[in-house]
């Protein structure tokens, strides 16, 4: 039986991803926007991944027969000063998200919670991941922010093969 400080905890990382999943839609249509549809796509992507994080709580939660809660979602926000400004938000957000699922891992140690231990070490490993992909971004967006349109141009058609 899971434990429901932990319980209440997961909900509320499962909400989070959620928002996570509607910021990086908010992003999507933000590229759309400014005609920039390979970013774009990274970001639709993006947000994808951050729904099959949701329901990965989601189903956790289930397995362990714990009440599962949905909760409102707060609105993204909307626009951003430029493409860089964007994906510097992406990357920030996600050592955000890193710390979140670190406190996580903290209570599961504390309440000797070895199942949920085991569960959020796949989440743990993701946040490498999730840090390093917005990061690259981020680096090359510097580069090729000094390469005028052109730069940014093939930039967005990279971004789209994602
Ligand atoms: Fe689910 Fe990108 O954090």
């Amino acid at each position: 039986m899971i434990n429901d400080k932990m319980t209440k905890a997961l909900n509320v990382q499962m909400n989070k991803e959620f928002y996570n999943s509607r910021l990086y839609l908010s992003m999507a249509t933000f590229f759309h926007d400014i005609n920039m549809d390979g970013a774009a796509s990274w970001m639709e992507k993006q947000a994808e991944e951050e729904t099959e994080h949701a329901m990965k709580l989601y189903n956790y939660l289930k397995d362990r027969g714990a009440r599962i809660l949905l909760t409102e979602v707060p609105a993204p926000p909307t626009s951003w000063a430029s493409p860089l400004a964007a994906f510097e938000d992406a990357y920030k957000h996600e050592c955000d998200v890193t710390k979140e699922i670190d406190d996580l891992v903290e209570l599961a140690r504390s309440l000797k919670d070895n199942a949920t231990l085991n569960f959020l070490q796949w989440f743990v490993d993701e946040q490498v991941e999730e840090e390093a992909s917005t990061d690259a971004v981020v680096q090359k967006l510097k580069m090729a922010s000094q390469g005028g349109h052109c730069a940014l141009f093939f930039m967005d058609r990279m971004l789209g093969e994602r």
